[in-house]
């Protein structure tokens, strides 16, 4: 019950907001560090504003051998922020995944739900430009 209401809050504002995390505790009656526990549990859960666009860069060990970390060093130059944060604009955030399941069209690089295989660096302006 907990789970799927803070899926919907997650769904509604994009992240946990802490003040709905505080009505849901008060709707609940249960403790706030409980509400706490399980948003940070679940990676699907963010305590902070995420972007629109969700860019996942694959390192796991195929992408990785294929140069996954220059593209990621080419992202996070191009957008001016690390993985794991998001744009000052809200319009990407940026995180890195151990293996998206398509080794062999490595390196990878998901947004949202849409893949990207053989990246490199000399493609991820054109790529990240779709999703102005
Ligand atoms: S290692 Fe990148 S898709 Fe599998």
């Amino acid at each position: 019950m907990l789970v799927s209401i803070l899926q919907d809050v997650q769904s509604a504002f994009q992240y946990l907001p802490k003040e709905a995390l505080a009505e849901v505790a008060k709707k609940l009656e249960i403790p706030l560090t409980k509400v706490y526990s399980v948003a940070t549990f679940f990676k699907a859960f963010s305590l902070m504003p995420r972007g629109r666009h969700l860019i996942s860069v694959c390192m796991g060990t195929a992408c990785h051998v294929r140069g996954s970390d220059k593209v990621l060093d080419k992202i996070e130059r191009e957008l001016s922020i690390k993985h794991g944060e998001t744009t000052a604009d809200l319009r990407f955030s940026l995180e890195t995944v151990n293996c998206v399941g398509a080794c062999a069209l490595g390196p990878m690089v998901m947004i949202d739900e849409e893949y990207h295989g053989q990246m490199n660096a000399e493609k991820v302006s054109a790529v990240l430009a779709k999703y102005a």
